[in-house]
Order: C-alpha cells, then sequence, then structure tokens
C-alpha cells in the first residue's frame, strides 16, 4: 500500500502536519505540503509552466491511502486545500477509484467547521469513487488511527 499525507496548513511544522507523523508512524508514507506548490485558483492556471497541480495530482494518483490534514481558517478549510479540490474539476475523468480517503481538522475551537470539511471531501470521494474512511481531530484519534492502519 502507498499511503500519502497531504498538509494542507501553511505550517509545514504545525499541528496537523504533527497529528500526520502520528498516523502514519512506523509507516512508509510520502508526504507533501501543499504550501510548497503554486497550484492556481480553479481557470487562473494562464502560465501552464508555473502551475504544479498536475505535479501534486501525480503524486495523488500514485497512492492507496491518502490523508489529508487541514487546519480550521475561519470555519472551513484553508483555502490550499479549497484550491486543490476545486482543481479537481479538471481531472474529472481521471481514474481515481477506490483509494482510501482519512481526514485530519483541527484548530482552536473547530466544531463548527469539522461536519462542513467532512461534507466536502465526502462529496469529492463519492464523485471519484474512492472510499472515505473518516477523520481525526487531536493525537489519541491519531494514535488509534495509526494502530488501525
Ligand atoms: C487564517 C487563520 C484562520 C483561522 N481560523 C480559525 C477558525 O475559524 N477556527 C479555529 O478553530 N481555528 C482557526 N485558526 C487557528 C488554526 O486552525 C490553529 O491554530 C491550527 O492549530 C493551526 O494548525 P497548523 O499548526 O497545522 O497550521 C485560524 C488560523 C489562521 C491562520
Amino acid at each position: 500500500m502507498n499511503y500519502l499525507f497531504i498538509n494542507c496548513s501553511k505550517n509545514k511544522n504545525g499541528v496537523t502536519s504533527e497529528l500526520g507523523k502520528t498516523v502514519l508512524k512506523g509507516m512508509k508514507s510520502d508526504k507533501l505540503h501543499l504550501a510548497d506548490y503554486s497550484i492556481k485558483q480553479i481557470d487562473q492556471e494562464h502560465d501552464k509552466r508555473t502551475d504544479q497541480f498536475k505535479e501534486v495530482f501525480a503524486q495523488f494518483k500514485e497512492a492507496d491511502v491518502i490523508l489529508i490534514g487541514t487546519p480550521v481558517y475561519w470555519s472551513s478549510m484553508t483555502g490550499y486545500l479549497k484550491t486543490f479540490i476545486d482543481r479537481f474539476t479538471d481531472v474529472i475523468d481521471e481514474n481515481v477509484e477506490g483509494k482510501e480517503v482519512y481526514l485530519i481538522v483541527q484548530g482552536t475551537a473547530p466544531e463548527d467547521a469539522i461536519p462542513f470539511i467532512e461534507h466536502v471531501i465526502k462529496h469529492v470521494c463519492h464523485r471519484f469513487n474512492m472510499k472515505y474512511k473518516g477523520f481525526v481531530q487531536n493525537k489519541e484519534a491519531a494514535k488509534r488511527l495509526n494502530k488501525i492502519l
């Protein structure tokens, strides 16, 4: 199984990143920080040389299990993640069927945002026939998921 952690925080060594490490501890896995990539807003990717969506999507396609981690920004997912999801419109006919998707959502008071963020991820999984497997909000849940994986 190929495991991929996609950190959608602006911080490469923040809480989201730490939870991702905990979930995947002891496992061979890949990690990418969306903050390292220049992914343009949908329909603003005029300069194909600098837009890196396809590069990130190629790594997504390689994985069997994908762990998406986002902090809450203004009661929602981060813009990094939303832009990435919007750009899936460009690859609507790609086959990513059967991939397992887990979610990390955390913040200072994230409860209002979690159902919405989970709803969006479920929607994307449903559209692309991927399997949404659940979410982690804190260290304890991350340790539990590590044992399951
Ligand atoms: C722009 C911005 C907006 C934020 N808005 C919220 C919010 O609405 N609700 C919340 O619970 N936390 C909010 N936070 C706090 C972060 O979610 C929190 O500090 C989180 O642990 C950061 O994760 P990180 O260390 O992986 O970057 C916000 C942080 C930033 C930078």
